[in-house]
């Protein structure tokens, strides 16, 4: 079983902390080791796995070497994509360069938290079993509330264990959807971790997107190695449909198999998300950095160099970096994306 790493996200939600050029899963933000190291880390002990694939943009080629050095990891590919295409060419870049088409990958975006690992490898090896039967492994989360930025999965007849045959896969629902989704009680949140053959997972891309799969085995055959770094032509991959594996694949396929996971998973997509699985005083502050709180509750205040001091605060998000303070109400937090927008504006 082959890891592979998406790590070509931004994390703009994350902001000011994740930045373009140092995203969110390049830091420590849950543990003493960055997203990407625990997402590797997380799998020891299982056994059978292969060397991982990652797959980044560019910009983050020695960031990334350099992290899984840190934990000795050693790859078999670093996929460098000049620009960002989403989730489905990253995949089937990795899937591409896949030894063998009956190799499994392990699909692992790198930002991440999973409290418990052990459940998290019972999953894994499950999966395995499902998708060396030609089937696209899922795992699905019981939802806890109407969130629209994730993907939804009805679940359909038992395979075997406790797998489930994918009814239908609903990508980013809108909030009433959403809502009908989690009253049924027939839906999961698609985690967005998968597994399956890579020849399972380039048939169906052949299906469903051919030009993508031929852009992807251009930009691929223009690439240049250099170590590990396996740099796609810029020209050929800009070529390429941009499209998530989610859109692309999941939603169109039969072949789809939900593996409910019940392991403290957290995609960790925005500060209340942090909040979320950061470690809290009796007050339910999460702190990091030199902060002083008074009369303060279930807020998160980050400082990376200046002393903070909030005074009669209560859900609040406050951050501060070297170049940047932001203050948001903690219900408010998805909003980050829209001071990114006009910072991104004004270049
Ligand atoms: N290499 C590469 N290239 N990686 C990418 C790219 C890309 O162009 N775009 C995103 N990624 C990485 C991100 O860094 C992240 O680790 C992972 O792929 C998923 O991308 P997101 O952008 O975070 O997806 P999402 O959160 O909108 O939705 C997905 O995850 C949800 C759960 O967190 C979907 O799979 C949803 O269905 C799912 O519910
Ligand atoms: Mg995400």
């Amino acid at each position: 079983m082959i890891p592979v790493i998406l790590s070509g996200g931004s994390g703009t939600r994350l902001w000011p902390l994740s930045r373009g050029q140092y995203p969110k899963q390049f830091l420590p933000l849950v543990s003493k080791h960055t997203m990407v190291q625990d997402t590797l880390r997380r799998l020891d002990g299982l056994a059978g796995l292969q060397a991982p694939i990652a797959v980044c943009n560019e910009d983050h080629r020695f960031i990334m070497a350099e992290q899984l050095r840190q934990i000795d990891a050693h790859p078999a590919a670093i996929i460098l994509e000049p620009i960002g295409k989403n989730t489905a060419p990253a995949v089937a870049m990795a899937a591409l360069t896949a030894i063998s088409e009956n190799d499994v990958l392990l699909v692992l975006p790198a930002d991440h938290v999973i409290a418990d690992t052990d459940a998290f490898h019972k999953a894994i090896v499950q999966a395995k079993h499902i998708a060396e039967r030609g089937f696209l492994v899922t795992f699905g989360i019981v939802p806890t509330e109407p969130q629209t930025g994730y993907g939804y999965i009805k679940s359909g007849a038992l395979l075997d264990n406790s797998a489930l045959k994918v009814a239908a896969f609903v990508e980013k629902p809108d909030k009433e959807t959403a809502i009908r989704y989690v009253q049924s009680g027939d839906y999961f949140w698609n985690s967005g971790m998968f597994a399956f053959t890579a020849g399972t997972f380039l048939r169906e891309l052949e299906k469903f997107n051919p030009k993508m799969l031929a852009a992807c085995k251009q930009a691929l055959a223009g690439a240049k190695t250099d170590l590990d770094f396996v740099r796609l032509d810029k020209d050929l991959f800009s070529a390429c449909p941009a499209d998530s594996i989610d859109y692309a694949v999941m939603e169109k396929t039969d072949k789809a198999v939900v593996i409910p996971l019940d392991a403290g998973w957290n995609d960790v997509g925005s500060w209340s998300a942090l909040w979320d699985v950061t470690g809290k005083d009796d007050a339910g502050n999460a702190i990091c950095g030199d902060v002083f709180t008074v009369d303060s509750s279930n807020s998160f205040i980050y400082s990376e160099n200046k002393l903070v001091a909030v005074i009669g605060v209560h859900d609040l998000v406050v951050v501060e970096t070297s170049d940047a303070v932001m203050v948001a109400s903690k219900d408010r937090v998805q909003e980050v994306k829209q001071i990114v927008d006009q910072l991104k504006k004004l270049g």
